[in-house]
């Protein structure tokens, strides 16, 4: 996919009012320069929420979130990264730019979402007509407004019924096949792929049609639900039934529950459970994990209670722990033997449904009783082999509260720790190192550093430095992280604190900038200005030292040439005269 260029998410954010994003959706209080709320990411009772005009930029002092007015509705909207860019900028008149092949391929899946759309219609049209689908459905207790809120259809009996009513020409032919809705014979004869099926449309994150499921009416017609194959709109893998359902019912979704199949989800929504998706007759992904995360911090995964179910619940589980950062919960909850959620909701109704759900087992629990079924745990052959398979599995989740619970967990089962398989010396330390912003030396706040938080405070003052800078070259944590924000600043004067943190907000140093920004520094734009030059001044300072001392270095060692004596001399001139 084409990336968007930066400069164009500057002018975006340029263009947009962080206040009045945020304020459509939260109600904002002024207090002083900024705005405050009751954070809309976690549950509180007095707002630790603040929007600040000036940096365009939030963040909330309770749960850490913050971000631009684009993260704030990929956040809170929950939008992809280029739904949102695509959202602001139809606020702000803009265009997205995008290369040739992207606006082809736009225009390519444009006719394919116009040609699911259109299937879609027929086949609710065709299930009005159909007795026998109606009877099917009024026979499974399906009522007619969750048919209406699934958009729930019927595909005829017979092999040309789609084929006829829009394969209209030849380009609609080569679109429905392309749409997945098409079979082929081994003489090469295309026909309806879905016949005498309901039909169960999927829609994706912004409710358009990218596939279907079709289920039999009788038993014995061939498998039992038929899937739209993989198109260029449809990868099973990554789309959940009936997330956009749940989504458009809540503002806010604090929990999801991942059941197995279509009825499922369209009999919880009936008996007014509508927090549940479904995965579409495969394994939980890891792609699946993390929009079930995005979208929600609690999730249930509900399966049969048989060893299908559980060999499940242990796949799911793969793909939750590595993203089981604190604050996020996974619950498992298997039903009886020969029940599934549509049946039991049937017979308990959501009061009983719920019930189950408060019931369900924690990860933590689910982990160690898998992990140590066949295990006996009182003999230390038995701690050894249960802490040997928990160790890379625990490696995976995040560092925080919970790994470390787990961690403990295994210890107080097995008097064995986990925490070396986790690397934290080896790993960690130099991802600290390499951030630079927190490079400096506890003693004193580096230059670098304050020269960095001056600049996020008031990016035009890198106007006052010009390049080239005469620190560029000096070997110390950070120098090449306040050289690419100078040289952003004078690309795009006029960028908020909040642009240019955005440019950082995929990377690893994002977070500690973020926090530089946060930072209150005593003074004003104008004192700033000057320690921002007195930094840059001292910085060029060291470089000279820098260069001195290495010039230093090889004359001791191998001696110096006519040139490095020329310049160790002019250096050590500029030192004196800079003093
Ligand atoms: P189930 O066989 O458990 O069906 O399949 P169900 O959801 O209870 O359906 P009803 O109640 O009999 O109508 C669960 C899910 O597995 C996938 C479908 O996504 C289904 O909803 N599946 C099942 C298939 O893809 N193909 C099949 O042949 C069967
Ligand atoms: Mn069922």
């Amino acid at each position: 996919m084409a990336r968007i260029p930066d400069a164009f998410i500057d002018e975006l954010l340029a263009r947009t009012d962080i206040v009045e994003v945020v304020g459509a959706r939260v109600p904002l209080k002024r207090q002083g320069k900024e705005y405050s709320a009751c954070c809309p990411f976690h549950d509180e009772r007095s707002p630790s929420f603040t929007v600040s005009p000036v940096k365009q930029f939030y963040h909330c002092f309770g749960c850490g979130a913050h971000g631009t007015a684009l993260s704030f509705l990929m956040n809170y909207d929950r939008l992809e990264f280029l739904d949102a860019v695509e959202e602001l900028a139809r606020r702000n008149g803009m265009e997205v730019p995008k290369e040739t092949q992207r606006r082809n391929q736009d225009d390519d899946s444009r006719e394919l979402y116009t040609a699911l759309e259109a299937a879609s219609r027929f086949f609710q049209k065709q299930l009005a007509g159909s007795d026998k689908a109606r009877t099917y459905l009024d026979g499974r207790g399906v009522d007619e407004a969750v048919r209406a809120q699934f958009s729930i259809g019927y595909a005829p009996d017979g092999f040309s019924a789609l084929r006829d009513a829009l394969g209209t020409d030849e380009r609609r032919m080569k679109l429905l096949d392309r749409a997945g809705l098409f079979s082929k014979n081994d003489r090469g004869h295309v026909y309806d792929k879905f016949r005498d099926r309901v039909m169960f449309p999927i829609f994706d994150r912004r409710g358009r049609v990218i596939a279907f499921g079709g289920r039999v009416l009788n038993k014995d017609d061939g498998p039992k639900y038929l899937n739209s194959p993989e198109t260029a709109l449809f990868h099973k893998g990554r789309e959940l039934y009936g997330l956009w359902q749940v989504r458009q019912a809540h503002q806010k979704i604090a929990r999801l529950i991942v059941v197995e199949g279509y009825m499922d989800v369209v009999s919880l929504f009936q008996y007014g459970v509508t927090e549940a998706v479904a995965t579409l007759g495969t394994a939980t992904t890891p792609d699946h994990a993390e929009l079930l995360f995005r979208n929600a911090p609690d999730v249930y995964f509900c399966f049969d209670g048989d060893a299908a179910g559980q060999r499940a619940a242990w796949r799911a589980l793969e793909s939750v722990l590595p993203r089981m950062k604190d604050g996020r919960q996974a619950m498992f909850l298997f039903l009886p033997q020969g029940e599934d959620p549509d049946s039991i909701v049937r017979k308990e109704g959501a009061a009983g449904f719920d019930a189950r759900l408060q019931q369900a087992t924690p990860l933590s629990q689910f982990f160690f009783d898998e992990l140590g079924k066949d295990i006996r745990l009182s003999t230390l052959d038995g701690k050894a082999r249960l802490a040997e398979r928990a160790r890379p599995l625990l490696a995976q989740i995040p560092d925080g509260a919970f790994a470390d619970l787990m961690r403990q967990r295994l210890t107080e089962l097995t008097g064995v720790g986990a925490a070396n398989a986790n690397a934290p010396t080896a790993v960690a330390m130099p991802a600290r190192a390499r951030r630079p912003a927190q490079g400096s030396p506890a003693h004193k706040p580096s230059l670098v550093r304050s020269a960095i938080v001056r600049l996020l405070h008031k990016p035009a003052l890198a106007l006052a430095l010009p390049a080239p800078y005469g620190f560029a070259g000096l070997r110390q944590p950070g120098v090449d992280l306040l050289i690419e924000l100078l040289d952003t600043v004078h690309a795009r004067p006029d960028i908020s604190t909040g642009a240019l943190l955005e440019h950082y907000a995929e990377r690893e140093e994002g977070a500690a900038l973020q926090k530089l920004a946060m930072q209150d520094i005593p003074g004003d734009e104008e004192s700033w200005r000057v320690e921002l030059l007195d930094a840059a001044h001292q910085l060029e300072k060291q470089l000279l030292q820098q260069r001195i001392d290495e010039l230093q270095a090889k004359q001791r060692e191998s001696g110096l040439d006519e040139a490095d004596k020329y310049e160790l001399r002019a250096l050590l001139q500029a030192r004196v005269a800079r003093h």
